[in-house]
């Protein structure tokens, strides 16, 4: 059997390296258990991974700060001096020509485990939506059909899975019918898996037929879409402009006309929005230069003195805090990844991973017993030639969904949306009920579409909202 005669050479090869360990049930293997290992070990280069074992895990790595770190400049939300405002113009008007002509697609990153929301399934699939119960993935299907509405163009919505959900996000879609897109304008792609190393430096296994694999970071996007096709996909449809964004963000702001345009006028690699940090603590990276380039330093990394330091105006020196949201252009990625090769840095987690021990047993470590390695797409940016970062609002632009309750949970994510969605139905000319405090009375949801295009509002005109109503509007 053709795996049987490889095994031979990849077990000399992990035992050369060092890690023979991965083979150590090999005898008790069934031939499809065999034929999953010896799949697994003949993707890894073990050179590579005992390089970065030395250098990530055994050693703990460093952050150093560089000593020029200075705050990175952006564009605030609203224009202020004239010339803002003529340049604002001119790219809310670039942005909405890119859209109408069909230039831009969209990527969301939905590979991630999810471990922190601890849902079973997806992260995508997760019911977010208020009142109906809508999942993450179809608030941005909404949007993307409203999109191709307004603008008259297909739009190919890319959506990066990983090995822990690709099937699942997929059979998802086709049960929903693909929430009314074309199937054809939705393209899957899977990223790359990292093995967890425990903390000597060996990799583990999760099953005595299975190294323990993960996805490698949303940093993988780069070479994922390279390699799965993507990336030519994109230059047959002659869609420059990747506007990115995570699955756990039902208002990343997908088509954001002026976020477009400035990216386009200013001849950007790689954009940002940025949100005003509300503490000089607050869990977002960083966005800083050095050395001429925009970097994101991560909130755990900026040492105090920075992170508290202030403005003559007693504004944070380092505010510009990041919600992961992007416009990339293809052609980056293209650069980045030419030769099939990318390299970014790898960032260290220490996790609790199970793992099989020399006896056999599955053990279910109570403490972090593994580091797993995970690459950052926000270290592409450093490797643009050019930047632009946008202040955002992030009533409007980020709820993000990471843990159940508390600080950005699911339950803080809806409570924003519904917040979102009274304020466009306050806008479009409704009373709607509020306590003394200011404070909603009563939930109504929008659908995506109506978020996307108020203007369709107008078929509830003269619908009274009391308080205590709990409706979903589509
Ligand atoms: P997070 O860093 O919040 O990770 O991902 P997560 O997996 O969703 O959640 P935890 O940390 O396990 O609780 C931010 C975004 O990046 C995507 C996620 O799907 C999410 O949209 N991501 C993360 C990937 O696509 N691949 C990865 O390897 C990691």
């Amino acid at each position: 059997m053709q795996y049987s005669m490889n095994s031979c050479t990849l077990q000399t090869a992990a035992s050369a390296a060092g890690q023979g360990q991965v083979f150590r049930f090999w005898n008790e293997l069934d031939d499809a258990g065999r034929k999953k290992l010896s799949g697994q070990i003949a993707a890894l280069d073990f050179e590579e991974l005992n390089l970065l074992a030395a250098e990530y895990v055994i050693k703990r790595p460093e952050t150093t700060i560089p000593a020029d770190l200075e705050p990175a400049p952006f564009f605030p939300a609203e224009p202020r001096t004239g010339e803002e405002k003529k340049l604002y113009f001119q790219a809310d008007q670039t942005g909405e020509e890119l859209l109408r002509i069909g230039k831009v697609c969209l990527l969301t990153v939905a590979g991630g485990q999810g471990t922190r929301l601890g849902f079973e399934g997806p992260k995508g699939t997760y019911p977010i939506g208020p009142v109906s119960g809508r999942s993450l993935f179809e608030y941005f299907a909404g949007t993307v059909s409203a999109a191709v509405k307004r603008y008259g163009k297909p739009v190919t919505w890319y959506i990066m899975t990983s090995v822990v959900n690709d099937q699942d996000t997929r059979n998802f879609f086709r049960e929903k019918n693909f929430f009314g897109l074309d199937p054809e304008r939705v393209m899957f792609f899977t990223q790359g898996s990292m093995p967890a190393f425990g903390t000597d430096g060996k990799l583990l296994l999760g099953a005595k037929d299975s190294l323990s694999l993960s996805p490698n970071g949303h940093g993988g996007t780069l070479l994922a879409l390279r390699n799965s096709g993507a990336l030519d996909r994109m230059v047959r449809e002659n869609t420059p402009v990747i506007s990115y964004f995570q699955v756990d963000n039902p208002l990343a702001p997908m088509l954001n006309t002026r976020f477009l345009g400035l990216h386009e006028l200013t001849g950007a690699e790689m954009s940002a929005i940025m949100l005003p940090k509300t503490n000089p603590y607050e869990k977002l990276g960083n966005f800083c230069t050095s050395g001429g380039h925009t970097q994101i330093i991560e909130y755990s990394d900026l040492p105090a003195n920075l992170a508290e330091s202030r403005n003559p105006d007693g504004s944070l020196r380092f505010v510009a805090g990041s919600p992961a949201i992007h416009v990339i252009s293809r052609d980056f990625v293209a650069r980045l990844t030419a030769g099939g090769k990318l390299r970014l840095p790898w960032h260290r987690a220490d996790k609790k991973v199970p793992f099989i021990n020399e006896a056999g047993t599955l053990v279910k470590p109570e403490s972090p017993n593994a580091v797993k390695l995970e690459s950052f797409i926000f270290d592409a940016l450093p490797l643009a030639s050019k930047t632009m970062i946008l202040a955002g609002k992030r009533e409007t632009m980020f709820a993000p969904t990471k843990n159940q309750t508390g600080v950005d949970s699911a339950e803080s994510c809806r409570e924003m949306l519904l917040d979102r969605d009274a304020a466009i139905l306050e806008k479009a000319g409704f009373t709607f009920p509020r306590d003394k405090a200011g404070k909603r009375t009563a939930d109504i949801e929008l659908g995506p579409a109506l978020a996307a295009d108020p203007a369709g509002l107008t078929r509830f005109a003269g619908r009274k909202i009391v308080p205590g109503t709990r409706e979903v509007w589509e």
